[in-house]
């Protein structure tokens, strides 16, 4: 009964020894410098217009900022509806990374984030998302 006891007692210093461990912060006090919130590339709209018709993209998919009325792939001005400048690189460098519902993998070129210069690419975001 006595070494039980004394068991117990170990384990609750242990415990207690543990807990004080939290009180170490590893993270820096300051922060030197700025951390980037927006990509370093602005984007142009009216650059971006010319993009979009220069790569073609008319050819597959409708957008009225285009004039363009290609059904090969989805309609932009539908399918980009509230979404983030960062899904619509991410759909034009790597189409497949997310398939547009009811289209097929495959058809849109992949070669779009090799050919185009990251300007290139920044403006035609920015056409493609602005209101
Ligand atoms: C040969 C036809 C073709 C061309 C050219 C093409 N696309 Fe696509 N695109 C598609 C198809 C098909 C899909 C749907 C499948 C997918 O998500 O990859 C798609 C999907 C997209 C999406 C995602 C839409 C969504 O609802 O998620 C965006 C954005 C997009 N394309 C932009 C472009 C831009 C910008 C260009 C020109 C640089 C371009 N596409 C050129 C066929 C094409």
């Amino acid at each position: 009964m006595r070494r039980l006891a004394l068991i117990l007692a170990g384990s609750g210093l242990l415990l207690a020894g543990c807990g004080s461990e939290g009180t170490v912060s590893p993270l820096p006090s300051k922060v030197v410098g700025t951390i980037p919130t927006t990509p370093s590339v602005k984007g142009d709209a009216t650059a971006g217009k010319q993009v979009f018709t220069a790569s073609g993209c008319g050819s597959c998919h409708t957008f009225k900022a285009a004039g363009s009325t290609g059904t090969v792939g989805p309609n932009l001005d539908e399918a980009l509806q509230g979404k983030t400048p960062d899904f619509v690189e991410q759909s034009i460098v790597d189409p497949n990374a997310v398939i547009a519902k009811g289209f097929p993998p495959n058809v849109m070129p992949q070669t779009y984030g090799s050919q185009l210069s990251p300007k290139q690419l920044a403006d035609l975001v920015a056409f493609l998302t602005q209101k």
